[in-house]
């Protein structure tokens, strides 16, 4: 058996997204992200399957390269979080600090330098759940090794790097309450309570988020039924051939390796648009009022949409898919 044999033999995630019932268009936006390797937002109701689907994630991601393997084990061989028996990860990591976790706790930190929850979630995803309940600086501090993918911890004693190249899911509530557009219960929320509540989340951070996706409530019908939903193995196939366009477009690219990284220079020479193209995301940034940090985001998730299309070109219909991604840019409860 070679080491691709040992590494498909463990693709055996406990948790498959065959489980999952109904959430279409959130299942859909899943797979997207993960083609291009955009970070995600899950907003919706309590009990809707945000931190269900969140879980699933490092299923459908393309199976770990050796390389990867190492980098991780490293990092979690370091941290003491590797299992008894275990010699090497084989799976991708899920890593879910909760909201009251400290800047060292999240990058890393202490008197003998260890790598902190970005640097465990390397190779994996990164689950901030109840986004608006983090300290504010926390999510702050997240911006520099989402940009850099390394981190780098000082102390007294010693200086030590840590990759951290991970992909950032969250979750939060429409409103305070929880409840807003909900049909099963009433919100009573001012728009002004909803207003500081989204607040909370900080630009900086929310600029790193390509996909804003909506997760409602469930209808019963849907509930009671068996699941029907595809399994984990088939949207990773897909995923997998989506990143495989992407390895190749950007093959002589140093420091971008999915549509995600992809920087101005890039968007020009790879997300060209036709004029139809054009004219609907000229009407989407006016009309719905969308701020100017959405264009390049919807360029990107155009990109990868398109690449999940095996399509050479962006489409219209690639175009108008990824201004769906944009909740939080629009005013919807004026
Ligand atoms: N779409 C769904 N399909 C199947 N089960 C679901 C779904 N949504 C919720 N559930 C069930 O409800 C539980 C709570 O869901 P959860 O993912 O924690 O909701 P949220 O994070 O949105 O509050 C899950 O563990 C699961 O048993
Ligand atoms: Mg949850
Ligand atoms: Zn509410």
């Amino acid at each position: 058996m070679d080491l691709d044999q040992a590494f498909a033999a463990h693709l055996d995630y406990e948790e498959d997204f065959a489980e999952v019932k109904g959430q279409e268009q959130a299942r859909r936006a899943v797979e997207v992200a993960v083609a291009g390797g955009h970070n995600l937002l899950f907003i919706g109701p309590p009990g809707t399957g945000k931190t269900m689907l969140a879980r699933r994630i490092p299923s459908i991601l393309p199976q770990l390269t050796l390389p990867e393997a190492l980098e991780a084990t490293k990092i979690h061989s370091v941290a003491g979080t590797l299992g008894a028996h275990q010699a090497l990860l084989t799976r991708r990591p899920f890593r879910t600090p909760h909201h009251t976790v400290s800047d060292a706790g999240l990058l890393g930190g202490g008197a003998h330098p260890a790598p902190g929850e970005v640097s465990l979630a390397h190779g994996g995803v990164l689950f901030l759940d109840e986004l608006p309940e983090f300290h504010r600086n926390v999510l702050e501090v997240l911006r520099q090794p989402l940009e850099d993918g390394v981190v780098t911890v000082a102390r007294a004693a010693a200086t030590l790097s840590f990759p951290c190249r991970f992909m950032l899911v969250a979750a939060m509530n429409p409103c305070p309450c929880g409840y807003l557009n909900d049909r099963r219960h009433e919100c009573r929320c001012t728009p002004l309570q909803i207003q500081r509540y989204r607040n909370k989340i900080s630009g900086p951070l929310l600029d790193r988020i390509d996909i804003h996706v909506e997760v409602p409530a469930v209808r019963y019908q849907e509930l009671a039924a068996p699941p029907a939903g595809e399994n984990s193995a088939v949207i990773r196939a897909r995923v997998t051939a989506a990143r495989a366009r992407q390895t190749q477009r950007f093959s002589h690219a140093r420091k971008v390796h999915c549509n995600a990284e992809m920087r101005s220079r890039d968007l020009h020479r790879h997300c060209v648009l036709d004029a139809a193209s054009q004219q609907l995301l000229k009407m989407a940034i006016t009309e719905l009022n969308f701020s100017a940090r959405a264009y390049d985001r919807i360029l990107k998730v155009a990109r990868t949409i398109a690449d999940l299309d095996d399509a050479e070109n962006i489409g219209e219909q690639h175009v108008s898919e990824a201004i769906q991604y944009r909740t939080l840019d629009r005013q919807f409860w004026a």
